[in-house]
């Protein structure tokens, strides 16, 4: 797809390291023309590959910056939007739809972003494998694929192993954005997240005890197919325990 060397990797981990969540299936989707010339230019600038060899230092990437993981960002236009609105912090946005990495590049550049990072890899390797504890100012996982089938809710992003390896990755006070709308994951998500000890429902008080959707958060792609099915879209906010008076660890 991409001259030896240039563009992102196929499959950045190999089979180094062990996919215990299977939460995409790996597949190589066309890319439009500016999607590919954007790779080509700006990948080797703003594009890091998530190969599980090595730990990272994510505020390195951004000058020091507070970093918030985005993960699954698709097409990336909400990413791109909330960057372009809180421009002192970074955001690392990681996802394997190559697409997307493309087009979420011509965003930052055509807004001039620098506080935008695109991640090509299983981010469950980014945070088992790459990123030192505490060093999240937070994480943002909007839309997940559903899996509604019940044999494939093993694949599904959130669960207790990952919610885990996101706590570790994040810094006391840190806050984990989860947002579907797919209700049966909405209440799965509040389950595992309730039954964690590394957190707390930090805004229990919108609909049904979810989150009243945050202000900050743009209406993604993925959220606006759900809306024209009629799907609720339910926002979940969880703040990470350890700090000070918490109680917990
Ligand atoms: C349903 S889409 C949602 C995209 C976007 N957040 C939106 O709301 O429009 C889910 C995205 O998550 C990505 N994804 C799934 N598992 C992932 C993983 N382990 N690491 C990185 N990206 C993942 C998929 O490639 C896909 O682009």
């Amino acid at each position: 797809m991409f001259p030896p060397g240039a563009g992102p990797a196929a499959d950045p981990a190999g089979d180094r390291h062990e996919r215990t969540i299977r939460s995409f299936q790996p597949r190589r989707s066309r890319v439009t023309a500016a999607q590919r010339d954007a790779l080509l230019r700006l990948w080797p600038r703003w594009g890091l590959e998530i190969d599980g060899d090595g730990p990272l230092d994510p505020a390195a990437l951004f000058g020091g910056l507070p970093v918030v993981l985005e993960i699954g960002f698709g097409m990336g236009e909400a990413t791109a939007e909330m960057a372009a609105a809180d421009q002192g912090t970074g955001i690392l946005a990681a996802d394997v739809h190559t697409p997307g990495q493309g087009n979420l590049l011509r965003l930052a550049e055509r807004a001039s972003l620098t506080n935008v990072r695109v991640a090509n890899g299983d981010a469950v390797i980014l945070l088992r494998e790459m990123l030192p504890p505490a060093s999240l100012a937070g994480v943002r996982v909007f839309f997940p694929d559903p899996w509604p089938k019940t044999r494939h809710h093993k694949r599904r992003l959130v669960q207790p192993e990952f919610v885990e390896l996101a706590a570790l990755a994040m810094a006391p006070g840190a806050v984990l954005h989860c947002a579907t709308d797919w209700e049966p994951y909405a209440d799965w998500m509040r389950q595992v997240l309730d039954a964690s000890p590394s957190f707390r429902n930090a805004a229990p008080d919108g609909p049904d005890g979810f989150a009243p959707r945050p202000r900050e958060r743009p209406l993604t792609r993925f959220e606006r197919q759900g809306l024209t099915k009629g799907h609720p879209v339910r926002d979940l906010l969880y703040r990470r325990l350890g700090g000070p008076g918490d109680g917990r660890a």
